[in-house]
């Protein structure tokens, strides 16, 4: 009886049914309790299943159950082994930490994404998107009255949405009379974005103290509108009124004086802004006082202004012809247009004419003929200022321009747009009229609910921030913040950050467990390379359709949101069918069951293709606007296993996937990508199984193994771990100004390692197709000096941090590798991974004297090399 289970049992685990044969291997196991081969069975089937401790538990028993013999033989063998395996994932061996402990950085911390060597970050000071709010009318009818929502902006640019949802919220609670609150965390990378929407909260919030109160006097009056003028010009025009100017200056003295703590007044109480951020944005705010004025005359940016809104009106009029979208750009320009491109002012409204500008005011009057455009476009060159906020004095210095092309009036029909919507502000007549209405609905969204909101602003990139709150990483963040999130906004931040790897690994997964808790983004830097979710999907995460997708991040089919999206998405060109929002949501919790998941050979071919794509991207074009990023390193590998473990994916089939990579022994149908974007045809295209070498890329992945094994949820036992990972610093000597100034800020460097003597006879690396030499399948090199430098000459190295400051490079490694690299005499040079190209002097591994110089190699040399830094492990 028992036996006959049993049979039936092991007739399913070879087809891999586990599911199926478990039943039938308890019945056996509860049939005959004497017998040991039931409980071999049930210990076999819970490894498969993941089940780690009752595999375990069931392994002892039949050991046990056994006599002496069985337990000395084979079946004794096998069940040790398999306990041991399963202690060793559990982390529960005696010696599975064969890594030490982390005594050095979190490697959570080490940098996720390939450096820029650029010294600085493009900063647009105005967005492009039409306000959306976060919070949804399901989100208020289904969330209850008085919870606290959670919204987190990753890229939140000029906050045009977290005003839009703001001012949503007050009039949608205002109608329902609930008690919520919200919690706002805003994110952006760049300083610059942060104190110029400082200088825009600390003026609403003092509007929103005086729209309360009908203003008596003309005065009062006047300084409403003021205030309300300064908003609208600080946030859309280059150019400003001088009273406007004077009100920034204020602003300015008093929000420093606030980020300094002196004098008494404080940040308003809705407002956080971190130590490190403060210190940050002070020294921008105070190049805004005096030296921007210094840089740039209000004549220069009047004419740089004019040419580079006429540029962008004609590429978006021949992009909207090229594409055939008749009836996009036959809309005239108003009377208002005209005088902002002739002159790059929009009209003050009457009352502040009259009060400041009595002469602007008569030009305006004037017929409308070319001289009055003349005459107002010279009065505007004398008496308007720089708008400061939307300039970087340092960045400028070094050589970068400020952004001050922007169509103010894209602005208002973007404000138009939302006007149909319940909560937008009516239509209205002329820009700064819809301007006026905009500002002067967040100031009283904020007076009646400010003891409602809490607005967390975090400088630096949005997916660490993401992770970190999640996991609890973020420094000095108060414990009673919100770590899920009921919407994630990320805005085109993925188009930097990894696509759908950051939607998925990052946005959804910090998302409450809600029916309308959701994610969005959109891609803004290349839509037309994707014509639909799964050609993005494959391109980012080499996923060759949602459905598979699915089996690992399980999200419902996302839809688009916001006031500009179709109904339907096959309404929309496919060019642009991924610049709008698309939302996502997850369908339920992890873990997922077992049936659900990719099938274990699924599992690894994606964790080598996502490896294999990572670490040798498609060559592409340096100049192009549109490249599509590759900017993940390795570290992905790790956080993707992790996220497998959590999703349900059983810890053995990650660590043997894992161990392959170390042990250099992948055969494979996975491939590298041979275009870029990858297809979802080019994934489901069938490939022969390969032994494919990851040999240049081991050194890294070893050490990266050391520094994430501590906190991996499974344990690893390999013995290609390396037990002293150090932190060393290169000193890359100057680097060649374009490289660094110009197109630097891709995300695309890599350092490359070599060995000369394994290059043969009178060869240059340089002559070199690289990547050919370090493709490890049939489009690889075959040559043998290149399959000889390929195994043994080359380490690639992508987890590093530039310091544009000091030319250095910091990066952690194997100490034996580097002992090697130094005794044979290696060298070292920072590469591009879109080119292939250097970018440095090549530089040797082992420190170089002062002053020596090398035959052979290019003129200058650094003058030192390579420092070494802390162990990363003891
Ligand atoms: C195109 S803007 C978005 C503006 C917004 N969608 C709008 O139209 O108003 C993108 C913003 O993301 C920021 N950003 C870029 N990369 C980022 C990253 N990795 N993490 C956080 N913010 C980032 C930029 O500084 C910029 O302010």
């Amino acid at each position: 009886m028992a036996g006959n289970l049993r049979e039936e049992g092991n007739a399913l685990y070879k087809q891999r049914k586990f599911l199926d044969a478990l039943p039938l291997y308890y019945q056996a196991a509860n049939t005959d309790p004497e017998d040991y081969r039931p409980y071999l069975n049930l210990s076999a089937v819970l490894f498969e299943l993941g089940k780690y401790k009752q595999s375990v538990e069931y392994g002892q028993k039949a050991l046990s159950t056994m006599n002496d013999e069985v337990r000395q033989g084979v079946s004794g063998e096998r069940v040790s082994a398999r306990i041991a395996k399963a202690r060793v994932v559990l982390k529960d061996a005696d010696n599975f930490s064969t890594t030490g402990e982390s005594k050095g950085l979190d490697p959570r911390h080490l940098p996720r994404y390939k450096p820029t060597i650029g010294r600085h970050l493009e900063f647009f000071s105005v967005g492009h998107d039409t306000p959306m709010s976060l919070l949804t009318e399901d989100m208020c009818e289904e969330c209850p009255d008085d919870d606290r929502l959670a919204f987190f902006f990753g890229g939140i640019g000029d906050a045009r949405h977290f005003y839009y949802t703001l001012t949503f919220f007050a009039a949608s609670e205002y109608r329902r009379k609930t008690t919520r609150k919200i919690h706002f965390t805003l994110n952006d990378i760049l300083p610059d974005v942060f104190a110029r929407d400082l200088v825009f909260f600390i003026l609403l919030d003092e509007l929103s103290y005086e729209t309360q109160k009908a203003p008596t006097d003309k005065a009062t009056q006047l300084e409403l509108d003021k205030k309300v003028a300064t908003l609208f010009y600080l946030y859309l025009c280059p150019l400003v009124p001088t009273y406007v100017n004077d009100e920034l200056q204020r602003v300015i003295r008093k929000t420093m004086s606030m980020l300094e703590g002196r004098g008494q007044e404080r940040l308003p109480s809705w407002i956080y802004f971190a130590p490190v951020t403060c210190n940050t944005i002070i020294p921008l705010l105070r190049s805004w006082q005096s030296d921007v004025f210094a840089l740039h005359s209000t004549r220069e940016i009047q004419t740089k202004a004019k040419l580079e809104s006429q540029k962008s009106r004609i590429n978006i009029a021949s992009l909207v012809d090229q594409m055939g979208m008749v009836g996009l750009h036959d809309q005239q320009e108003t009377n208002e247009e005209k005088d902002y491109f002739a002159t790059i002012m929009v009209s003050p409204p009457p009352r502040l004419i009259n009060a400041f500008e009595q002469d602007l005011g008569k030009l305006l009057d004037l017929p409308r003929t070319e001289s009055r455009l003349n005459k107002i476009e010279q009065y505007i060159g004398k008496n308007w200022k720089v708008n400061a906020t939307m300039f970087n004095v340092a960045s400028e210095k070094a050589g970068y321009f400020s952004d001050c092309g922007n169509n103010p009036f894209e602005f208002g029909k973007a404000v138009s747009l939302a006007v149909g919507t319940e909560h937008g502000p009516k239509q209205t007549s002329g820009l700064y009229a819809t301007g006026y209405l905009f500002f002067s609905s967040v100031a009283t969204a904020l007076a009646e609910s400010r003891d409602r909101i809490f607005v967390e602003t975090q400088l630096g990139d949005a997916t660490k921030l993401l992770e970190d709150t999640r996991i609890g990483l973020v420094q000095n963040r108060d414990s009673t913040w919100p770590i899920q999130y009921d919407h994630v906004h990320l805005s085109n931040v993925p188009d930097y950050v990894g696509g759908p790897v950051a939607s998925f690994l990052y946005g959804i997964p910090i998302l409450k467990s809600k029916s309308y808790a959701r994610y969005s983004s959109t891609c803004l830097r290349n839509p037309s390379h994707f014509p639909t979710v799964d050609h993005f999907i494959s391109e980012y995460l080499c996923l060759q359709d949602s459905e598979t997708t699915r089996k690992i991040f399980p999200y419902k089919e996302p839809f688009l949101e916001g006031p500009e999206g179709p109904e339907d998405p096959a309404d929309i060109p496919d060019l642009f069918s991924q610049s709008g929002y698309w939302s996502w949501s997850r369908i339920r919790d992890p873990p997922l069951n077992f049936t659900e998941l990719l099938s274990r050979n699924e599992t690894e071919t994606w964790l080598y293709q996502l490896s294999l794509k990572t670490i040798l991207p498609v060559p592409r074009e340096r100049y192009s606007f549109s490249q599509i990023f590759s900017p993940l390193n390795l570290t992905i590998i790790f956080r993707v296993a992790i996220y497998l473990h959590q999703t349900g994916y059983p810890a053995h089939w990650l660590a043997d996937a894992l161990e392959n990579l170390l042990a250099n022994t992948v055969t494979t149908t996975a491939r590298p990508a041979r275009r870029s974007p990858l297809r979802p045809t080019d994934l489901r295209k069938p490939v022969p199984a390969k032994r494919l070498t990851f040999a240049p890329f081991l050194a890294e992945f070893r050490s990266l193994a050391a520094q994430w094994a501590p906190v991996l949820p499974f344990g690893i036992s390999s013995t290609h771990i390396p037990t002293r990972v150090r932190r060393y610093t290169l000193n890359v000597f100057p680097l060649n100004s374009e490289d660094k100034d110009g197109h630097g800020r891709v995300p695309a460097f890599v350092l490359v390692f070599w060995n000369p003597a394994r290059l043969g006879p009178g060869r240059m690396i340089w002559s070199m197709d690289l990547r050919k030499v370090l493709l490890p399948d049939e489009k690889g090199s075959t040559d043998p000096r290149d399959v000889r430098l390929r195994e043994n000459g080359l380490a690639i190295l992508a987890v590093w941090e530039f310091d544009p400051a000091n030319d250095e490079a910091h990066f952690w490694i194997d100490e034996d590798a580097m002992e090697k690299w130094k005794r044979e005499d290696w060298m070292v040079q920072i590469w591009r991974d879109d080119t292939y190209r250097p970018v440095s002097t090549p530089l040797p591994v082992r420190q170089v004297p002062r002053g020596s110089a090398i035959e052979g190699f290019m003129t200058s040399f650094p003058t030192n090399g390579l420092t070494e830094g802390e162990y990363w492990s003891i």
